[in-house]
């Protein structure tokens, strides 16, 4: 699909979201494959109408610098698994107790905590099976599955989120919550641009550049989420807002205010779209960036 040439950040997003969504459809286990419980419950998280953003951005990045389609997709796939795993879990009572996501009742008010536990496990499993075994091209599995296991674990995500946690209630810091954000959301927005890097066969600039481009739109991309949790509402966002200063989360806002907040997210994205301009030769990367400070939702 020659979607690489229309440089309108919701027009590529909603072509991605339909590319994604039907391999989503057709790599993840059907409701009826016992045990079917699970299976509904890793469809309803994975499934529902999110904006599929990381695996839209792995896409433009990976044809920006002249990866295939084919090469790209499962790797897309398994983070948008990797993200779904990150929501149903965030969601539990032990974390942020949140009963809406992307506008549907949570994972675990849908199915009971114990599937939903089991639900996100399963779908981390999932995302490093698909790229072991739909990657067309063999000999990039390995490196995709390092970057992608960094950017998930202790290192990455599921470090950033016990961070969050352990920060609850504790007074504003700028270094920490920024070490919050680069770890809870940007590492996997990096990864996303990390591995079109790998399945490009980029050289070292270039899989540079893209490094640092998807850190700092990661890093927008949170205090735009913190932001939204402050003046959007949950018809707007799919999920209850105003939850953050409730729970006492450290947040960029929460930090140093909201017009701050806002001038440092567009210098991020402005950063990065000066970082990428030489490897973006459509200009998609740059409205995707544009986008994630400019979005309601
Ligand atoms: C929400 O991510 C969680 C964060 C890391 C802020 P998104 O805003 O990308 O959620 P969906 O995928 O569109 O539902
Ligand atoms: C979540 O951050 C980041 C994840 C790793 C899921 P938030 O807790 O702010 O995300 P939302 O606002 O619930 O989507
Ligand atoms: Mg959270
Ligand atoms: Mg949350
Ligand atoms: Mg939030």
């Amino acid at each position: 699909m020659a979607i690489s040439t229309d440089n309108d950040a919701a027009v590529y997003l909603a072509a991605a979201a339909k590319e994604v969504d039907a391999a989503l459809e057709r790599w993840l286990p059907c409701a009826e494959a016992v045990p079917g419980r699970i299976h509904e419950s890793m469809r309803w998280s994975a499934l529902a109408p999110g904006k599929r953003l990381r695996p839209a951005l792995l896409l433009a990045a990976g044809e920006s610098c002249g990866a295939e389609r084919a090469t790209l997709l499962p790797a897309a796939v398994a983070l948008e698994l990797i993200h779904a795993f990150s929501l149903v879990h965030d969601d539990l009572p032990a974390m942020d107790d949140d009963d809406l996501r992307r506008g549907l009742p949570t994972n675990h008010v849908r199915f009971g905590e114990a599937t939903a536990i089991l639900a996100g496990d399963a779908l981390a499993c999932l995302a490093f099976e698909l790229i072991a075994r739909e990657t067309p091209q063999q000999d990039l599995v390995a490196q995709l599955i390092v970057i992608l296991g960094r950017a998930t674990g202790t290192q990455g995500m599921i470090g950033g989120q016990v961070l969050d946690l352990l920060a609850e209630g504790t007074p504003a810091d700028l270094v920490v919550v920024r070490e919050i954000h680069l770890r809870k959301t940007a590492a996997l927005i990096r990864a996303s641009c990390e591995m079109a890097a790998v399945c490009a066969r980029a050289d070292a600039a270039t899989s540079f550049a893209l490094a640092q481009y998807g850190e700092r739109i990661g890093l927008a991309f949170q205090i735009t989420d913190d932001l939204l949790d402050l003046t959007a509402t949950a018809e707007q966002v799919g999920k209850r807002t105003r939850k953050d200063l409730e729970r006492g989360k450290l947040t960029w806002p929460g930090v140093v205010g909201i017009e701050a907040a806002r001038n440092d997210a567009t210098r991020l994205v402005q950063e990065a779209v000066q970082i990428i301009a030489p490897h973006d030769p459509q200009g998609v990367l740059r409205s995707l960036a544009q986008y994630i400070t400019g979005r309601n939702h």
